[in-house]
């Protein structure tokens, strides 16, 4: 039976053993997928070990992205682009990285949600791993602008650098986020994670404007208390944490699974 993990810290709370056993099931695949705990510093070495141990390929979530990035030998241009990957896999023995977060999160905002970013202007809250993953694919959609406001302004000025050859990407401070009008706000930080109250001025949002958080569960209420008060039809980072794995399933396994909504009702459940 072909093994599979998800290595990350923590882990314990980790939804995708959950939903890549429901992927296997109803493609009548037989694997095993398992929650590692991986130790900092060490990832290098345990990843390795899972392998050496008859692993097939692994997830990686936080903190490991960019450690993974480095371990893998192959790089897909998904992963090369953002510097960090969630999906390892073996071809021919050797180890290849690739990164399903950004397809995920437009599978999820275009088909799904049925939200096009072409010619939008969208704001991006954070700066952080979450943002970096996204924001390629982001691009690749031609939106009229991409804003990026961040805590730290370093941070966002570092990401803008990094991604400025791929489209119409800027930083904006605080003061001059009253001079805009959004259409789609992105957050991408993690206060939610630490109940930490999410404000932005409504005014600076058009009136049909939407609300995509990558959290979900718990870690997404800071943001949807936020939009509910506010009017903001909103999303949380559900769909996309489905997508990504469909895409990782079907890097392994070369099927694509279904996205079902009993699986939604299922991960619902144990958030
Ligand atoms: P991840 O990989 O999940 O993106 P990260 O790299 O630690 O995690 O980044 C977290 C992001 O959330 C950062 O943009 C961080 O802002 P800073 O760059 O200023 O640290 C943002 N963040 C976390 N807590 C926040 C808070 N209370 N208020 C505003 N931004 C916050």
């Amino acid at each position: 039976m072909k093994k599979y993990a998800v290595f990350g810290n923590p882990i314990k709370h980790s939804l995708s053993p959950l939903i890549h056993h429901y992927f296997a099931k109803n493609l009548n695949i037989n694997l095993i997928y398992k929650p590692i705990l991986g130790t900092l510093g060490k990832f290098e070495k345990e990843a390795e070990e899972f392998l050496q141990q008859g692993g097939s390929g692994f997830n990686i979530t936080l903190p490991f992205k960019q450690d993974a990035f480095k371990f893998s030998k192959i790089n897909t241009e998904s992963a090369k682009i953002t510097k960090s990957v969630n999906t390892i896999f073996l071809k021919d023995g050797v180890v290849c990285g690739a990164n399903t977060d950004g397809v995920g999160f437009i599978r999820d905002l275009k088909i799904n949600i049925k939200y096009d970013i072409k010619n939008k202007n969208i704001l991006l809250v954070g700066a952080g791993g979450a943002a970096m993953g996204i924001i390629p694919s982001i691009l690749s959609e031609y939106p009229s602008s991409l804003k990026i406001y961040n805590r730290t302004y370093e941070k966002a000025l570092n990401l803008c650098n990094d991604f400025k050859n791929l489209g119409p990407i800027s930083i904006i401070k605080e003061n001059y986020l009253e001079k805009e009008k959004f259409d789609l706000l992105i957050n991408t930080t993690s206060l939610g994670i630490n109940n930490v109250k999410f404000e932005l001025p409504r005014g600076i949002f058009n009136k049909d404007a939407i609300c995509y958080d990558l959290s979900y569960g718990k870690a997404s209420h800071s943001v949807s208390s936020w939009a509910k008060k506010n009017n903001i039809l909103f999303y949380d980072g559900l769909g996309m944490l489905l997508e990504q794995a469909a895409d990782s399933f079907f890097i392994w396994e070369g099927k694509k699974p279904l996205v079902t909504e009993s699986l939604r009702k299922i991960l619902l459940e144990k958030l």
